[in-house]
């Protein structure tokens, strides 16, 4: 069968979500830990590819007033969704644009680009296209996030999706019926785990996921790869940071990744430090700061009582990001630090952890 761009994407019904990994606040935080001189999004341009009834970036327009968002689909259902959600909802600052990612032709360049949820979904000349697009429109020091279901993990998934299809096609029922009776002659434990976990996710999303038209799985190496041949740079994990491998995907049978890229020129010219401290971190101050029992706390190396009293332990090289947070240091500053003194730490959802404990004044 082929399917061509977009076109079984038409009457998508594609459940709304926003999604953690690509929140661009918690990417430019990561990009600015790797050293990078990414934007804040509080008055940023962002877009994002493949945005379905536009729920994520309806979200980040709501957060950031002051930003540019523009959301893209190919699918005319979804985007007259988002379209109508934007004006009840009032927000001023997003629109909506209904055209294939080949047809789109944007009028400036974007700070950050999304593309959650697409990758794997569209052949491949659009994968193509998509890095294309992400190495002619982003701003020098712009990072893009774009997710993906990883090979190592995917390989006994869809050997149980070919059987269920076996299935759908022998009783002519659909993926949930047909899983469902799959299930009552499972083989194995690995088996009914599997079965569950896709009769979880519900019809609406196996439907654009394990049972989608197009569903690749690439390995992260290969992603890797395609990406630097347009220009691009891998910064590492969106979250995180961490730059994982095919193999430790192998081992840990890895499903999905979510990686941010940067223009490879944004990695060679010299990080620049944001004017001021960032609001980026919902639950972090714009300066992180530890009250003075807290901070006598770091420096003596005692537990840090967290907002239950709850003690809280931390390593040396914790303690010493901990013992910079006086009040004077951004969050960025915070970043660079942690780099250079702990620099095993995923500093950004570490530091997420310790602002939610309610540790930070
Ligand atoms: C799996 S859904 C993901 C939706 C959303 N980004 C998420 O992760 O929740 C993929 C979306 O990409 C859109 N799409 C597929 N091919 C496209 C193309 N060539 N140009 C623009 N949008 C496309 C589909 O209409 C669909 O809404």
């Amino acid at each position: 069968m082929i399917f061509e761009d977009g076109i079984a994407w038409r009457d998508a019904d594609y459940p709304p979500m926003s999604h953690p990994s690509a929140d661009v606040a918690v990417n430019a935080a990561v990009a600015w830990a790797a050293g990078l001189a990414a934007p804040e999004p509080v008055a940023a341009r962002i877009l994002e590819i493949g945005c379905a009834e536009g729920h994520h970036i309806l979200s980040l327009a709501n957060r950031w007033p002051a930003s540019k968002c523009v959301g893209l689909d190919v699918s005319a259902k979804a985007i007259q969704r988002a379209r109508n959600r934007t004006e009840r909802a009032d927000l001023a600052n997003v629109h909506f644009c209904e055209a294939r990612l080949s047809e789109f032709v944007p009028d400036a360049p974007f700070d950050f680009i999304i593309a959650h949820g697409f990758f794997s979904w569209v052949p491949d000349e659009v994968k193509v296209g998509l890095m294309d697009f992400i190495g002619k429109n982003l701003t020098p020091h712009g990072t893009a996030v774009v997710s993906f279901n990883v090979a190592a993990g995917w390989k006994e998934r869809m050997v149980v999706v070919e059987k269920a299809r076996a299935i759908m096609a022998a009783g002519e029922v659909d993926a949930m019926e047909a899983l469902a009776i799959f299930r009552a002659v499972a083989e194995s434990e690995r088996e009914l785990f599997l079965i569950d976990d896709m009769l979880a996710k519900g019809a609406a999303v196996l439907a654009h996921d394990d049972f989608a038209p197009v569903m690749d799985a690439w390995s992260l190496g290969a992603f890797v790869k395609l990406a630097e041949s347009h220009g691009l740079c891998w910064i590492g994990d969106s979250l995180t940071g961490e730059k994982g491998d095919d193999a430790a995907d192998l081992v840990a049978g890895t499903t999905f990744r979510s990686e941010l890229l940067c223009r490879v020129d944004a990695v060679n010219g010299e990080g620049k430090k944001p004017a001021r401290g960032t609001a980026l971190l919902r639950t972090i101050p714009d300066f992180p700061k530890l009250d003075a029992w807290r901070m006598l706390c770091a420096r003596e190396a005692l537990p840090l009582p967290d907002a239950d009293l709850k003690p809280c332990m931390f390593t040396f090289p914790q303690l010493k990001v901990l013992i910079a947070m006086d009040g004077s240091h951004s969050v960025y500053d915070l970043a660079r630090h942690a780099k250079e003194v702990a620099p095993e730490l995923d500093f950004v959802p570490w530091l997420r952890h310790v602002a939610e404990r309610g540790l930070l004044g």
